[in-house]
């Protein structure tokens, strides 16, 4: 039998190894067919698997109660696998305008290839079932949703799949594990920008997805043939953000809610969305559905104009203006101008992303450092 890479030594080390080798020598043919019938687990070729992305995928699996998980290069290339996977030309799927950006994009490739789109409101999601067809295929979500945080009840989006035997797959990335358990809920796959606060430094891109054993199989299928799979470095960078992942999410939350509660408060915030403050949308839902506090991510409305948000992000001394979230630092970003870019004009505003519309994740800073940073800015607009 080939050695065990994770324990070249012995002794297992406390850091999972970084193995970058591309290809591995067969010890024997009989080797070679064990594997390749799956008889044992083996390694072979870098796009196939490789044991400190393995090492992950089980940890990622555990956090989302999940039999198993895939992780890949982006959250992009998570998504796309998922639809890659799951849908056939002819198959309807349904999307929430509130979802992150590129998924625009995507869906126009999907569209080409015969995928039929519908796209909602997630403040019109209690109307899905006007919108459901007998060729629903799969609904796709994220609550809360990027940017604008409105959250869908994930129990009741399960219910609507089952009339027609549609597949429900959740984006966690907004909520992460600590929050909420889309699996427990309902969902079939759940689906992460490990980018965000999975690895929580900037410093990684990766994608992650959870469910049954089967359905990772199928996702190890698509992902074996594009060639989508993480390199190992970039998995090791991750294995060691989740170390401290639940202290990290548990310090967001608590940002989060002092920030809301302090912008609620503002003269010059309007459209405040925080799933946590007990007059928000969906309130009773997001009771329901998660737990710990409810994560980092907030929207809101700075002034009356464009000029008004970028005056007030411009002035920011302690918050970086910054895409992504998830991370150790505190960033803004206006959606309108960066990850919702790419949507026509007239679908931005159509839903609520304006062009004042501030997208902040809360870090891990100290909290009073946050709220005097934001009150001094918006002190000069
Ligand atoms: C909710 C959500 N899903 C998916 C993605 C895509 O992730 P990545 O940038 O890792 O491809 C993002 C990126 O910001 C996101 O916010």
């Amino acid at each position: 039998m080939p050695k065990d890479p994770l324990t070249p030594y012995g002794n297992r080390p406390m850091v999972t190894p970084i193995v970058h080798a591309v290809n591995y020598e067969y010890e024997s043919f009989e080797v070679l067919r064990q594997i390749t019938d799956g008889e044992v687990d083996g390694y072979t070729y870098h796009r196939d698997d490789n044991p400190t992305v393995r090492a992950v995928e089980k940890t990622v699996a555990a956090m989302e109660g999940a039999e198993d998980c895939i992780i890949c290069t982006t959250g992009m290339a998570a998504c796309t696998m998922v639809y890659l996977t799951y849908l056939h030309a002819g198959d309807h799927l349904i999307l929430f305008h509130d979802v992150y950006g590129a998924h625009y994009k995507v869906s126009l490739i999907l569209e080409r290839m015969g995928i039929d789109i519908t796209w909602l409101d997630a403040a019109h999601s209690h109307l899905i079932d006007e919108h459901i067809k007998d060729t629903t295929r799969m609904i796709f979500l994220e609550t809360p949703t990027n940017p604008l945080c409105k959250v869908i009840d994930i129990a009741a989006m399960r219910q609507a799949a089952d009339r027609v035997g549609a597949m429900l797959i959740v984006d966690n990335t907004f909520a992460t594990p600590y929050h909420q358990r889309p699996l427990e809920l309902g969902a079939h796959l759940v689906v992460h920008s490990a980018t965000k606060a999975l690895g929580g430094h900037n410093d990684l891109m990766a994608g992650a997805i959870a469910g049954s054993k089967d359905d990772y199989d199928k996702l190890w299928f698509t992902r074996q043939a594009i060639g989508t799979t993480l390199d190992a470095y970039s998995a090791s960078l991750l294995e060691r953000g989740l170390k401290t992942f639940e202290l990290r999410a548990q310090r967001m939350a608590e940002n989060g809610l002092a920030i809301a509660e302090f912008l609620a408060q503002h003269p010059k915030i309007s459209h405040l969305s925080y799933p946590g403050l007990p007059d928000a949308n969906q309130y009773e839902v997001s009771c329901r559905q998660m737990k710990n506090g409810f994560g980092g991510m907030l929207s809101f409305d700075v002034g009356d104009t464009e000029d008004d948000a970028k005056k007030f992000i411009t002035e920011l001394e302690v918050i970086y203006h910054a895409v992504s979230l998830g991370a150790t630092e505190t960033l803004v970003c206006i959606p309108y101008l960066t990850t919702m870019l790419y949507l026509p004009p007239e679908r931005r505003l159509g839903f609520g992303v304006l062009n004042n519309t501030v997208r902040l994740s809360a870090g891990i800073e100290e909290p009073d450092r946050l709220i005097n940073d934001l009150k001094q800015a918006l002190d000069k607009i």
